[in-house]
């Protein structure tokens, strides 16, 4: 199977960042393919990398329940599901992306989800390494992923709150330890002089912290300017995720 990480925390902490940076590190190690899945309804996570969704999941599953009576003879549910899940992979360079999109409207969306699912988990083994954003929280994790995640990055900043969600995330990660094997703890965009601190805070999450993103002003100005983050050369935020994704090991893709 892939080595797959997925990122959660507060809202605004920069989740999309790290993951879009984690996809953009794997890619530079040239080690296998690597497959971006936006797991959050409000998808971002391909504008970031720079790539145009044609389609969301969510969309394929409406497409279903509305096409179902036009569907020519020998088309099923499961045809359309899989050949649908195949366009709507979008291919880059050195990654593909999936991007979930919004949840499920008033239809009957159980089987479908099942197909998605089994589709999805076909897909995995063709990849060495998978990274997953996800919306804030974590409530969401279990309903939607069934992938095993390696490492579940939490993302703090200095607010306090998102110490709290780091908490409630790390609760849910227990809850579904058959799935998530280790949770790690990343602080991003906190000033220096309340590093110390922030780091004293973590201390009592009983998470394993395991480093620092500074605020990165050339990200900063790409983001502003609507490039995305590929664009960037040698930054400090990518120099800091190479030094994070190194430490956690999955070193070659696969477990
Ligand atoms: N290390 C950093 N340096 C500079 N800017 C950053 C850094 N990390 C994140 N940002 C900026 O902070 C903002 C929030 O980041 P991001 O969208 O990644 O957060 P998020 O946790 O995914 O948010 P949401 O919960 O809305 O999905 C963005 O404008 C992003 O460009
Ligand atoms: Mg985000």
């Amino acid at each position: 199977m892939a080595y797959s990480i997925a990122i959660a925390g507060k809202g605004g902490t920069g989740k999309t960042t790290v993951a879009a940076l984690s996809v953009l590190h794997f890619c530079e190690k040239n080690n296998g393919p690597v497959l971006a899945i936006d797991a959050d309804p409000d998808a971002n996570l391909g504008t970031i990398l720079g790539i145009e969704v044609n389609k969301t999941i969510g969309e394929l599953r409406e497409d279903v329940l509305r096409e179902i009576k036009n569907f020519p003879p020998g088309m099923d549910k499961a045809n359309y599901v899989e050949a649908g899940l195949h366009q709507i992979i979008e291919e880059s360079k050195g990654f593909d992306l999936l991007t979930m999109g919004r949840g499920e409207g008033s239809g009957c969306y159980c089987y479908l989800n099942s197909l998605v699912r089994k589709f999805s988990e076909d897909l995995f083994p063709s990849y060495n390494w998978i990274v997953m954003d996800n919306e804030a929280g974590l409530e969401h994790i279990s309903r939607r992923t069934t992938n095993n995640i390696d490492a579940l990055l939490i993302v703090v900043n200095d607010n306090p709150i998102s110490l709290n969600t780091a908490k409630t995330i790390k609760k849910i990660a227990s809850e579904l330890k058959s799935k998530i094997k280790k949770e790690y703890v990343i602080t991003n965009m906190v000033r220096d002089e309340r590093k110390q601190e922030v780091r004293k805070r973590i201390d009592d999450l009983n998470i394993e912290y395991i480093g620092d993103i500074p605020f990165d002003t050339a990200l900063g100005d790409a983001v502003f300017q609507g490039k995305p983050v590929i664009t960037l050369n040698e930054s400090i935020a990518k120099k800091s995720i190479k030094k994070i994704l190194d430490k956690i090991g999955g070193k070659n893709g696969n477990t």
